[in-house]
């Protein structure tokens, strides 16, 4: 048992070292304009979702849907988020595309999460993607 768990142990470890190694020395492949791998699309949209469910406030938003605030945020969206994610003069905005990963097209396809899941995304960013 005791031999089991320091062979465990020390395959933990270089294999820690090995990854270190190679994410720290640049093999890595860091290019932008490059499709994200598969396991790193999966790997990384998971834990984005897994990561606004944990952390996403369970907060009730407190604004109401009411004509005026609705107003408010139509405008604050064509003048901060339009650019990328599409609005009504760009539909389908290449900027956005133009980004790895692309911005999603609200247009085409409103966000699918709770909307205090979005809050925190929207508040906080994202990185590592
Ligand atoms: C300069 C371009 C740009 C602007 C401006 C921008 N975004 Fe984004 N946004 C992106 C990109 C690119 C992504 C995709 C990031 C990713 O998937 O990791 C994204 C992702 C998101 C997401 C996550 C969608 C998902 O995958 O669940 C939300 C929500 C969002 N943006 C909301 C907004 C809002 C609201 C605004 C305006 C206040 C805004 N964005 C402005 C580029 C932009």
């Amino acid at each position: 048992m005791g031999k089991f768990l320091a062979g465990f142990i020390i395959g933990a470890v270089v294999l820690a070292g090995g990854v270190y190694v190679y994410i720290h020395y640049g093999f890595l492949d860091m290019r932008a304009d490059r499709a994200s791998g598969r396991w790193e699309r999966a790997c990384m949209n998971g834990a984005l979702d897994r990561y606004a469910e944990r952390y996403g406030p369970q907060v009730r938003n407190p604004l109401e849907p009411t004509d005026a605030t609705l107003i408010e945020g139509i405008a604050l969206y064509k003048a901060d988020c339009a650019g990328c994610h599409g609005g009504p003069d760009n539909p389908v905005s290449e900027l956005g595309l133009g980004f790895n990963p692309p911005a999603p097209q609200f247009l085409r396809a409103a966000p699918g999460i709770p909307g205090n899941q979005n809050y925190w995304i929207i508040r906080h960013g994202v990185r590592m993607r």
